[in-house]
């Protein structure tokens, strides 16, 4: 989809997209009387409400358009920078329903008008909910459903520089949100280790050095955690390393994601029902190289480092036990109380690595690692378990700007014995109490891999792949983590 700027409005476009804002409902009055009647009828038949997101579609007698889309913005003192995004999300949405390639908007300007926000933040807010919106998944459609957009032109007087870099800087987080969403839905047939390793070293650049442990090296280095989860898979485990050099010159923070390719739960096998989606049990994995890729391209002044620990959690003769004792990369036993909770075993190696070899003194990592996160918060949130709140705050903070939203949970002492182990040291799931506070108990799990280090685990199983889509989400692969990291990385 083509973004383009224009001084007024772009008479050649089949759609024109009109913004209203509730204080302003004769807006259009003197710039057309036939609109203005219109919207007026419209508005006493109720098909047509000054809330934010109601749409009313009318034509324009002498004009030019093929079809007005009214759009409404609610109140203006009420506008955030998300309703810019779904505002966006509105017409894309409109254009993909009745087919229409190309559309001009003033809605962009009026927003400018109400003075809330910068140019910067509009451009990157609207653009984000145009790109966004696009992805669709259809690839393995004979014929896509939908036609892709060719141009959508924004009327604007401002700033026409910073309005610019804003619709640059969101294109570039958008369009690689949409990278990851696609890594997601590929099948799990396709996105094995060695795939993830392939778009992982696509990345390689002056900025992003990506190094691959293989099967061997991980032996060499003990990591068992990795090694053992993938042991029932003909697909070899790895851990991949991405080192994003910006030039920052404060702490180093690791992303690490956690990449099992595709997840049957193992030996404790997923019943039907519960298997059909675990292709998405790679979304942290993806979501990092998406991260470092949006990183890389807005050339953040920052260092990086991803860190992804991927294999297969599959059955066959050699697969890992119920009962089975591993001794983990930083030297702690783990008893394998259920095969199921594969992620948590992959993750700690990976955390331990980024804390002991690339001293990272701060660790983000973004799973998909339990089911517990969707009962508690549903689809819209992903669960934030941290060891040190002041980061877990910030994240939040990024999370509200981004709309990629996370919710912190509790780090009490009381969950902190939940995985002791007994004749080793610890265990995958609670000894104690089967089925409590799973997400916690995943997180602080994690937290037992850390020795001094920040960790923060964000747990996406929820918001990672949706069977509905909502907004500028679409259903299947959300990309959930990248905006998310991205805002924290801006600040
Ligand atoms: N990959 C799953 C979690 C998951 C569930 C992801 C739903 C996406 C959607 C994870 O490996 C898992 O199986 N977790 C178990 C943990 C339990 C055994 C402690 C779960 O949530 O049931
Ligand atoms: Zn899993
Ligand atoms: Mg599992």
């Amino acid at each position: 989809m083509k973004i383009i700027v224009e001084l007024g409005l772009d008479t050649k476009q089949e759609l024109l997209a009109l913004g209203l804002f509730a204080e302003e409902q004769e807006a259009y009055a003197n710039q057309n009387p036939v609109l203005d009647s219109e919207l007026k009828k419209a508005t006493k038949r109720e098909t047509f409400k000054s809330d934010f997101g109601s749409a009313y579609v009318t034509k324009i007698t002498n004009s030019t358009y093929d079809k007005v889309l009214v759009l409404s913005l609610g109140k203006k003192s009420e506008l955030t920078l998300e309703k810019i995004r779904r505002a966006a999300s509105r017409i894309v949405r409109y254009m993909q329903a009745a087919n229409i390639q190309g559309a001009t908007t003033n809605i962009v300007e009026m927003i400018a008008g109400a003075k809330l926000f910068s140019p910067i933040e509009i451009g990157r807010s609207f653009s984000e909910g145009l790109v966004l919106s696009e992805y669709v998944f259809d690839k393995y459609l004979s014929k896509p459903k939908i036609k892709k957009i060719d141009a959508v032109v924004i009327s604007w007087q401002g700033d026409k520089k910073e309005f610019e870099k804003g619709i640059a800087s969101g294109r570039i987080i958008s369009e690689n949100t949409n990278y990851t969403r696609a890594l997601v839905n590929e099948p799990a047939e396709y996105m094995t280790p060695e795939q993830i390793e392939r778009e992982a070293l696509k990345l390689k650049s002056k900025n992003v050095k990506v190094t691959v442990l293989g099967k061997k090296l991980l032996e060499k280095e003990g990591m068992n955690g990795i090694l053992s989860v993938g042991k029932g898979s003909v697909h070899e485990p790895r851990l991949i390393i991405l080192e994003y050099n910006g030039g920052g010159k404060e702490k180093t923070t690791a992303i690490v994601g956690k990449g099992i390719a595709f997840d049957s739960g193992g030996l404790h096998v997923k019943p039907y029902g519960a298997m059909e989606e675990m292709k998405c049990d790679m979304a942290g994995a993806v979501a990092v190289i998406g991260t470092i890729k949006t990183a890389s391209d807005l050339g953040l002044k920052k260092n990086i480092i991803g860190l992804i620990p991927t294999c297969e959690n599959m059955i066959n003769g050699e697969a890992y036990k119920p009962g089975d004792i591993i001794k983990m990369y930083n030297g702690k036993t783990v008893e394998v109380m259920n095969t199921d909770a594969e992620g948590r075993l992959i993750l700690a190696d990976a955390i331990t690595y980024a804390e002991k070899k690339c001293k990272a003194d701060e660790i983000i990592d973004l799973a998909t690692l339990t089911g517990a996160v969707v009962v508690a918060l549903g689809y819209y949130t992903a669960g934030l378990v941290t060891n040190n709140k002041e980061l877990g705050e910030k994240l939040v903070l990024a999370g509200d700007a981004s709309y990629d939203r996370v919710w912190m949970f509790p780090f009490h002492e009381e969950y902190q014995d939940m995985v002791d182990g007994d004749a080793s040291d610890l265990a995958n799931i609670s000894k104690k109490q089967d089925r409590i506070a799973g997400t916690i108990v995943g997180g602080v799990f994690l937290s037992k891999f850390v020795d001094k280090a920040k960790l923060a685990h964000i747990d996406i199983a929820a918001t990672a792949y949706l069977k509905e889509g909502k907004e500028y989400n679409p259903k299947w692969g959300t990309g959930a983590g990248v905006r998310l990291l991205t805002y924290y990385f801006m600040e």
